[in-house]
């Protein structure tokens, strides 16, 4: 894969593949702009090396034309970071924008329309992919949040370029990937989180065999201990999937990976009770609480387990973090990685919110900016939007 610094940009129209899908609240204004930010180094390369940046981006799921959808809050935020004007096309395909396209000069920003409000894109429609590909003389994708959607913008339209890099971005991303998981400096601890068993068990299978030690917390820990016969109260898990888990911790076994569950958890009637958790072991979860933290016991073995690593990958929350009575398992955990001298590269949108609603994010060594593109790597898929730039 050709790096941006192979690609000629100069007096070229540099047609860029970006994820600026970031949150909006009900005002349409942006809630975390990390996307942006993220981005910035790729564009500002283009535009140093005398290129005109055509961005294209996806911003949630609308169907149709949808304005509240628009990218417009990106284009805003985008110049007041880049500090220069940043047009935004009222689509991103059609005579208008071809005429945009072609009367952008040297280092000027065009932002097209959000890709989405055309049907094309999700469906990588050929159609579709000739009239954006037309729009640039060498192509550029930087978007690694959305390298797993085999879509038009990811797919169709790389394949129409011989001219074509990866971004800075999605170098970083890929590079943090490889040293972290395809050639760890050993040994490699996993730490895996979140709420379901059932969406991470390819991730969690494919890592048995490069993980040395697996630490399992958050919601998905209580199907494992379920499945091991304790009783969870009222606590969130998967009964159905107890044959798999068991099977899995057989797996780890045999592997030689040592498995790492909670030993105390915070329980209490539901999520949004407020001074009601209090830490029990996992053997005596009383029958009318649930379980929504790990305890202090567990954050301190799970620390003992993370001293010795030399690389540590993290995706998934330790609780219920949103609410404050919950949180204290997450932050333990990013406190307990920040303090080993570990490589530590964390991936997963609810990880990355939460460590940044922690503020803890300057702790790490790396935080990818994808969720799904993420997890697809860790169960060990290839993404199409990677293998599209090959
Ligand atoms: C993400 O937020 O994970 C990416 O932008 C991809 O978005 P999608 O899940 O809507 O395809």
């Amino acid at each position: 894969m050709r790096q941006l610094g192979d690609l000629d940009c100069k007096g070229k129209r540099v047609l860029i593949r970006a994820d600026l899908n970031v949150p909006l609240n009900e005002n349409l204004e942006i809630t975390d702009d990390n996307r942006i930010k993220q981005f910035l180094p790729t564009l500002q390369a283009v535009l140093e090396k005398g290129g005109r940046a055509i961005l294209m981006s996806h911003l949630g799921e609308p169907s149709g034309a949808d304005s509240a959808f628009s990218l417009k809050p990106v284009a805003r935020r985008l110049s007041e970071l880049l500090g220069t004007d940043v047009a935004l096309a009222s689509d991103c395909v059609g005579a208008e924008v071809s005429k945009l396209a072609s009367d952008l000069k040297d280092g000027q920003v065009l932002l097209l329309e959000n890709l989405r409000f055309h049907s094309g894109e999700k469906k990588n429609d050929p159609e579709f992919a000739s009239q954006l590909a037309k729009l640039g003389d060498v192509f550029v994708s930087d978007a690694f949040a959305t390298a797993h959607r085999n879509h038009a913008s990811m797919v169709g339209v790389p394949k129409l370029f011989k001219e074509k890099s990866a971004g800075l971005l999605m170098q970083k991303e890929l590079d943090y990937y490889y040293k972290a998981l395809e050639k760890p400096k050993k040994p490699l601890c996993v730490v895996i989180g979140g709420s379901k068993v059932s969406s991470k068990l390819t991730a969690l299978i494919n890592l048995s065999s490069k993980a040395d030690k697996l630490i399992i917390g958050g919601a998905m820990a209580n199907t494992f201990l379920a499945a091991q016969g304790l009783q969870m109260g009222r606590s969130l898990y998967e009964p159905e999937l107890a044959g798999k888990a068991l099977e899995l911790l057989g797996t780890l076994a045999r592997r030689d990976c040592k498995v790492y569950l909670p030993v105390d958890v915070v329980v209490a009637p539901n999520l949004n009770s407020k001074g009601l958790g209090r830490a029990v072991p996992v053997q005596e979860i009383p029958a009318d609480t649930m379980a929504l933290d790990i305890g202090p016991a567990t954050s301190l073995l799970f620390k003992e387990a993370l001293h010795t690593a030399e690389t540590i990958v993290w995706n998934g929350p330790m609780g219920a973090y949103e609410n404050e009575d919950f949180a204290r398992g997450t932050h333990d955990m990013c406190e307990s990685i920040a303090n080993t001298h570990a490589l530590t590269v964390v991936g997963g949108g609810d990880t990355d919110a939460a460590i940044h609603h922690m503020q803890l994010a300057h702790k790490f060594s790396f935080i990818s900016t994808a969720g799904g593109a993420f997890l697809a790597l860790l169960e060990g898929n290839s993404l199409p939007g990677i293998k599209a730039l090959e």
